[in-house]
């Protein structure tokens, strides 16, 4: 592991808030190849990382090395090779148990990302527990991957989807949460970070709550994983789902949680290989925990360069990651907050490393394109969330996310950006 760690500095007068100890941030941004790059031959400040992060040194070279040395199918061969990969694998799966501190491995389901892990507890919990008239709830600032998966399992079965509703400041409204989680509700699926809002969500009362009322509870960790610690046992969440290329890993790889009794209890998602103990046409059994829901050839590279960047971020530890993002978030808030015309979406008292923002009389997307000549990349849209868009009454917002290798000098370019596309368009 490389990335450059430094006890404290002397910290600069510009920071409104001192942390206990800093990061040597520009070692960090060393493991990280394409931050070097220059786009529209300006230094390339990369603040697009809610929709993807960027990948340290260490998770590129260990895929390298995955396809260049160990390369074998799992579960299947007796040869070395194959036992050389099936531990990588398996080892990565006991990474990302150590990372959220769920009780075993065997609670921890390697998926395409947080969409597929929403998408099979909604097929294969759903389709086998939910009756006409049974209830799922959600918030109103969910992901389109925690809305249409219930929507269409309720199509499938007779349940009612619900939304519980929000502040204008993104602030989830918990009487409102607390009126709608009834006895009827049989989960309630929460995201932990809006990927809209920035909005952090109090998920650990939420899952008291849905368990007071006899409910599970699923969390959408994307947001939340890179940024800030996350304890699945003390969340005591039923289900907990995130994405590894948000969090410094491979596209394609994701992991869902899941109680190992109610795991066990829940029927295939898929059936393939892998997930069998014996087939017949007379009858096939299902294999164990939790291969039962790994249907065919693994991701397995996927699997190991997630693990990689588990450790690479455990290295770092995520209460400094999360000291720090915060006082990039403070130090870009503030000051996008002073430029007239500018209006944040999303201030609740509780946020993560994310800023969507309007600007009265210029579209996003013109936002975006020239933010963009300055070599910023941001994300314009709906966000996949036009829930969000469409409670607080616009089509669109730019966004820019934030990561642990961000600078100080990065937000306010940013700023200074911002005040450029105003500049522009009177
Ligand atoms: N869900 C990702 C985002 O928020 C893609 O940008």
């Amino acid at each position: 592991m490389s990335a450059g760690l430094t006890p404290a500095a002397t910290p600069s007068g510009a920071d409104r808030i001192v942390p206990v100890r800093s990061f040597d941030v520009e070692a960090i941004r060393r493991d990280f190849p394409i931050l070097a790059s220059t786009v529209n031959g300006k230094p390339l400040v990369y603040l697009d990382n809610a929709a993807t992060s960027q990948k340290p040194r260490p998770v590129i070279e260990t895929i390298m090395r995955y396809y260049a040395a160990e390369n074998a199918n799992i579960h299947r061969g007796v040869h070395w090779l194959s036992e050389l990969a099936t531990a990588k694998h398996e080892a990565a799966r006991v990474k990302v148990q150590h990372f959220i501190n769920a009780a075993a491995a065997r609670e921890i389901i390697f998926v395409r990302g947080a969409t597929e892990a929403i998408n099979l507890v909604a097929q294969s919990w759903g389709r086998a527990n939910l009756r006409p008239g049974d209830e799922i709830l959600v918030t109103g600032m969910e992901h389109h991957s925690n809305i249409v998966p219930w929507q269409i399992v309720c199509e499938a079965t007779g349940a009612i989807l619900r939304a519980a509703p929000f502040s204008d400041r993104g602030q989830l409204l918990l009487g409102e949460f607390d009126r709608m989680l009834t006895g009827k509700t049989r989960l309630v699926a929460v995201t932990h970070v809006s990927n809209a809002l920035g909005t952090i969500n109090p998920v650990h009362r939420i899952v008291q709550a849905a368990h007071d009322r006899g409910a599970l509870a699923l969390i959408d960790g994307c947001q939340a994983i890179p940024h800030m610690p996350v304890d699945v046992r003390e969340l005591d969440c039923d289900f907990y789902v995130f994405s590894g290329h948000k969090v410094f890993g491979p596209t394609g790889i994701g992991a869902l949680y899941g109680k190992e009794k109610l795991l066990d209890a829940m029927p295939p998602y898929q059936g393939g290989g892998d997930m069998i103990k014996s087939v017949s046409f007379e009858k096939t059994t299902y294999n164990d925990l939790p291969y039962k829901f790994e249907a065919g050839t693994p991701h397995i590279a996927g699997a190991i360069g997630l693990g990689a960047a588990l450790d690479y971020i455990q290295d770092i530890g995520m209460r400094r990651i999360n000291e720090y993002e915060n006082q990039l978030l403070t130090r870009a808030t503030n000051a996008i907050s002073e430029i007239p015309g500018v209006r944040i979406i999303g201030t609740p008292p509780c946020k993560a490393s994310l800023i969507s923002f309007v600007i009265d009389g210029i579209h996003p997307h013109d936002i975006g394109t020239i933010l963009d000549q300055e070599g910023i990349a941001i994300r314009t849209g709906h966000h996949c969330a036009q829930p969000v868009m469409e409670r607080l009454g616009v089509p669109a917002t730019a966004r820019a996310s934030f990561a642990f290798y961000n600078t100080h000098q990065e937000a306010d370019a940013l700023v200074r950006a911002i005040r450029k596309v105003i500049e522009v368009f009177n």
